[in-house]
C-alpha cells in the first residue's frame, strides 16, 4: 500500500474481499462531513469521471463518511471491504486525513485531473486507525525572495494536504520583496513588490541578471488562499518580519528606516541575498505604522498564531543612531537586544489584546522573551530547548536538519549547492524533540516544520525540486509515531514505501529529486553555490554572505 505519512496500526483483512469504486458509486455523507465529502468528490470525479452523486438520504452509500466525537480531532479510521469504504473522523480535519489515505490507497492515477483510459480503482480490504504526532505539521514557503504566483501557491497548498500536513508558514516579507497588498499603504506593493534586478546564485559568485523580479498578493488573492487551505484543514501562518529584514518596506517608506545614519529615501528594494543592515527604527511611529500593517492581516488571515519573525536583526544603525540611543534611553533598556525585545514585547502584548498569539524566530529569546510568545527555533535546538524549559511553546525547523534549500547531495550537478548535505534518509532520521527535553517542556514542542528558502529557487519547478521528495520524509516524521532515536527508524522500509509514493508524486506533476540526482535539466551550472562541509554547527546564518 506504500502509505505515507505511516499510520499507527495498519490491518490487511485475509477474510475480505476489496473495493472496487465503480461509475455508480455513491457518497453517504454524514451529519457534519459535508465540506469533507465535497473536496473528496470533486478529486475523485475529475481522476475517475464518475459523477459520485449523494447517496439518497437514509440509504448506505459506497463511500461512508461519519464523525465520532470518541476520536481525537485529527484521528480517524478507515474501513474497507467489498461493500464500502467507511471513513471516521474525530472532527473534518481528522475525516479530511482518512480521504488522502484513501486516495493513496486507490492508487497513483487518482492524483490525477481527468482519467486516464483503462484505469481500475481498487481498494484492498483493510482496517486503519491513524492520529498524528504533532498537532502542528508545517511547511514554510519564502515568497519574498523569489514570488510564487497565486496558482504555485494553491498548488503547493495540494501538496501539504496530500502528505496530511495542516500549517502553511506564508513568508510575506523581506529585504528583496513585500507581497502582500496592504491598503492603508499602498506603496509597500507599488513600490516594495519588486526589485530591479536580482542576484544569481552566492555572493562570491558575483553574478546578477538583468531582469526586474516581482509580483503581490491581493487582499482577494489571499483571502481565496486562505480559505482554500482551510477546505484542507490547513491554517495558514502568516509572516511580517520585524524589526529587520524590512528593506523592502523601508525603500516604499523610507521613514521607516533610521534616517539619522541612512539616506533611506535613496534606497531600493534590495537586489542581493543575505541580511540587509536596513532595519526598522524603533519609533512610536513606526509601531503604530505595523499595527496598521497588522490590522490587515488579521482581518485576512483567521490563524490564532502570528508569525512577526525577529531573525538576523543586525544591530549596528540602532548603535549609530542617536534617535535609536535615545529611545533606549528614554525606556531605560539596556541595550539593542533589549530594543529589539521590546518591539517584540510591544506586538505579543498587541496581538494577545485581539486574541492572536505571537511566534517568532529563536532570537526572540534574545534580550528577554515576551510573556505569550511562542518559539521557531531555526538556528538548532538550542532556543527551542531554552524556550521549552521555560514554559513557552515551540516549533522545531533546525536549518541543520530541515532547512530544504540546502543541498540533497553532495555531488557537483546539485544545483546552486548551500549548506550541508541533507538527504531524504538524513530528514528521515530527523527528530523533533531533542532528548534533552522531556515530561512538560516535551508537551512545549507542539509541533515540526519544514523551511523552504527561495533565494535560489526562482519558481515552481525548482521548489519541487528542492521540496520533494524530503517534504514527504518530513511529512512521515511530523506524522508517524517513528523510533524517536533517529538510529532505529525503519530507513529501508520508508525508502521501499518511496516507490510507490513517487509514481503519486509523478501523477501530482511534482518535479521532484530523483534518487539518481538531477536530472540535466534540473542542474544549474555556473551559478555559485555555498556548500558547507563536515558535520552540521550548532547554528549559523544559512544565507550570509
Ligand atoms: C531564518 O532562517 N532567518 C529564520
Amino acid at each position: 500500500m506504500d502509505l505515507i505519512p505511516a499510520p499507527s496500526h495498519v490491518r490487511t483483512r485475509a477474510d475480505a474481499a476489496p473495493f472496487v469504486l465503480h461509475a455508480g458509486a455513491r457518497i453517504a455523507a454524514g451529519p457534519g462531513t459535508e465540506g469533507v465529502a465535497r473536496r473528496l468528490r470533486a478529486e475523485l470525479s475529475a481522476a475517475t469521471g464518475f459523477d459520485l452523486d449523494p447517496a439518497p438520504a437514509g440509504q448506505a452509500g459506497d463511500l461512508e463518511l461519519a464523525l465520532d466525537g470518541a476520536l481525537a480531532p485529527e484521528e480517524y479510521r478507515l474501513d474497507a471491504d467489498a461493500d464500502a469504504v467507511r471513513l471516521t473522523g474525530g472532527s473534518a480535519a481528522g475525516l479530511s486525513h482518512a480521504a488522502q489515505t484513501l486516495r493513496q490507497l486507490l492508487g497513483p492515477a487518482a492524483y490525477r485531473t481527468a482519467p486516464l483510459p483503462g484505469a481500475g480503482w481498487t481498494v484492498p480490504a483493510v482496517e486503519i486507525r491513524d492520529a498524528p504526532r504533532f498537532g502542528w505539521r508545517g511547511a514554510l514557503l519564502d515568497v519574498s525572495r523569489h514570488f510564487m504566483p497565486k496558482a504555485g501557491v494553491l498548488r503547493f497548498l495540494d501538496q501539504l494536504a496530500a502528505h496530511k500536513l495542516n500549517v502553511f508558514h506564508f513568508h510575506l516579507t523581506d529585504d528583496q520583496g513585500w507581497r502582500m497588498e496592504v491598503k492603508r499603504y499602498p506603496e509597500l506593493t507599488r513600490a516594495g513588490a519588486w526589485r530591479a534586478y536580482s542576484m544569481v546564485g552566492y555572493r562570491a559568485g558575483g553574478r546578477h541578471d538583468d531582469q526586474p523580479h516581482g509580483g503581490y498578493y491581493t487582499q482577494d488573492d489571499l483571502r481565496e488562499i486562505v480559505a482554500y487551505a482551510a477546505a484542507r484543514h490547513i491554517t495558514v501562518l502568516p509572516e511580517i518580519d520585524l524589526p529587520g529584514h524590512n528593506q523592502a518596506a523601508i525603500a516604499a517608506y523610507p521613514e521607516l528606516g533610521n534616517t539619522d545614519v541612512v539616506d533611506t529615501a535613496a534606497l531600493g528594494t534590495w537586489t542581493d541575498w543575505g541580511v540587509s543592515e536596513n532595519i526598522l527604527n524603533p519609533s512610536e511611529a513606526t509601531l503604530r505604522f505595523y499595527e496598521h500593517v497588522l490590522e490587515e492581516v488579521l482581518e485576512i488571515f483567521p490563524s490564532t498564531f502570528v508569525h512577526l519573525g525577529g531573525d538576523e536583526c543586525p544591530k549596528e544603525q540602532w548603535k549609530q543612531s542617536p534617535a535609536a540611543q535615545a529611545r533606549i534611553a528614554e525606556l531605560g533598556l539596556k541595550d539593542e537586544f533589549e530594543l529589539q525585545s521590546h518591539v517584540i514585547r510591544h506586538f505579543d502584548g498587541w496581538l494577545a489584546a485581539r486574541g492572536r498569539r505571537l511566534i517568532g524566530w529563536d532570537e526572540i529569546l534574545e534580550g528577554g522573551l515576551a510573556p505569550g510568545a511562542a518559539v521557531s527555533s531555526w538556528r538548532g535546538y538550542d532556543g527551542g530547548i531554552a524556550a521549552a524549559q521555560a514554559g513557552h511553546d515551540v516549533v522545531m525547523c533546525p536549518e541543520q536538519h530541515v532547512y530544504l534549500d540546502h543541498r540533497q547531495a553532495g555531488g557537483e550537478e546539485e544545483p546552486v549547492p548551500v549548506g550541508w548535505v541533507r538527504s531524504l534518509e538524513d530528514v528521515y532520521r530527523f527528530e523533533p524533540v531533542p532528548p534533552q527535553l522531556d515530561g512538560d517542556a516535551a508537551a512545549h514542542v507542539i509541533g515540526t516544520q519544514a523551511n523552504i528558502w527561495t533565494e535560489f529557487m526562482d519558481d515552481a519547478r525548482e521548489v519541487d525540486y528542492k521540496a520533494f521528495p524530503r517534504l514527504a520524509a518530513f511529512a512521515e516524521v511530523a506524522w508517524s509515531d517513528l523510533p524517536r532515536d533517529p538510529a532505529d527508524r525503519d530507513w529501508a522500509g520508508f525508502e521501499a514505501r518511496m516507490a510507490g509514493h513517487y509514481a503519486r508524486l509523478d501523477a501530482l506533476g511534482v518535479e521532484y529529486r530523483h534518487p539518481e540526482g538531477p536530472l540535466p535539466w534540473q542542474r544549474k551550472p555556473g551559478i555559485v553555490g555555498r556548500p558547507l562541509d563536515g558535520a552540521p554547527g550548532p547554528s549559523g546564518p544559512h544565507t550570509a554572505p
